[in-house]
């Protein structure tokens, strides 16, 4: 049994990383500022964890969130990149700075290894696919530097101080729970929520602009890996987890029609500032250091997705219809 930390594990990845590091018992202790995350999220582990509602920004608290710990598991962000757009100070504050406290406390708590929830949009608009970690980054947005600057910060640290990082370049997760009740929530959680509630889905630019779709499950497995593979594979180094496959939005919104039996077409809207056109992951690197290979595929995903957010849209009618 091993102590882990997760930042933002009111979130919809820290929660999943949270349930299933529970299920094979480790100790888990997380804290969240609950700024985009849900205490709601925790409600099947919350009493099996530490839970300390804390910001990355209070340098006390994090040093002593750290004691202890063997790894971190860091996924607290603003995870937006429109939202970086029209606030890229708050953006900046919650993605930079306060992944410099936490590796600063994790140094001093001598804490064996972070892994980080790094993002592929660090690759930017580039043609060339798929896209691999040796390929130099071309960040468009502020999210995106921001996430390739704490790569670095990572990096650093491992090379400076000897602290063991690992940077996952996670593509477009998504799953049940994701959030999809904000203007900046993921494509696939609007999308899912909109045709839930009747309404046309609006798609910014033509729906020709593709991602590799990646499911939650995955993403949990590959996080549990970086923390055990061998130092000599990972340590200080960046891998990609998405897929290896893409799929456009038009195809997005069409199985998600499908599944829901959704029938109206989808709305256009201009493209969005900031956008990339494509995007899917090369994974050979994952595959080789860390054993990674994605076992949920896109539709079984999506298939998951929709029920759980089916039985939320249900169990949320019941609730409503149970008030007087
Ligand atoms: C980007 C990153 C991803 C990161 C995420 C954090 C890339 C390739 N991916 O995702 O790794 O985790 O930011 O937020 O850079 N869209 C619509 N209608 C909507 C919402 C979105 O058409 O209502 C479109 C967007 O314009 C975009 C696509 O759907 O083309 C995906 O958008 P979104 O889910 O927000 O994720 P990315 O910005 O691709």
């Amino acid at each position: 049994m091993s102590c882990y930390l997760i930042t933002g594990i009111a979130g919809f990845i820290g929660s999943s990383l949270a349930e299933a590091l529970v299920a094979m018992g480790h100790q888990v202790r997380g804290i969240d500022n609950l700024s985009t995350g849900d205490r709601e999220n925790l409600a099947k582990v919350q009493n099996e964890i530490d839970f300390r509602c804390i910001d990355l920004g209070d340098k006390s608290e994090v040093v002593a969130a750290c004691e202890g710990v063997e790894y971190v598991l860091h996924q607290a962000a603003i995870a937006s990149v429109p939202r970086s757009i029209e606030d890229p100070e708050a953006s900046h504050q919650a993605n930079i700075n306060a992944t410099f406290n936490l590796l600063q406390g994790a140094r001093n708590a001598g804490v064996k290894r972070i892994v980080y929830a790094a993002s592929s949009s660090a690759y930017g608009d580039q043609e060339t696919q798929p896209k691999q970690e040796n390929m130099l980054p071309s960040p468009l947005s502020p999210y995106a530097v921001q996430k390739l600057a704490c790569e670095y910060y990572m990096q650093s640290y491992y090379h400076v101080y000897g602290l063991e990082t690992v940077s996952l370049r996670y593509f477009n997760v998504f799953g049940p729970r994701q959030a999809a009740d904000s203007p900046y929530s993921g494509v696939i959680a609007k999308f899912i929520q909109k045709m839930l509630s009747g309404e046309a889905p609006t798609i910014f630019g033509n729906g020709q602009q593709s991602r590799d779709f990646t499911y939650i499950e995955n993403v949990v497995k590959a996080n549990i890996l970086a923390c055990t593979a061998r130092r000599d594979q990972v340590a200080g180094r960046i891998f990609n987890v998405g897929t290896g496959k893409s799929y456009t939005l038009l195809q997005t919104y069409d199985l998600i029609a499908s599944l829901l039996e959704f029938s109206a077409g989808p709305k256009y809207g201009e493209a969005r500032m900031g956008d990339i056109e494509h995007s899917l992951a090369d994974i050979q690197n994952a595959r080789h250091a860390l054993g990674y290979m994605p076992s949920v595929g896109f539709e079984e995903g999506m298939q998951k997705t929709v029920s759980w957010y089916k039985g939320q849209a249900i169990r949320k009618a019941a609730m409503e219809g149970a008030v007087p």
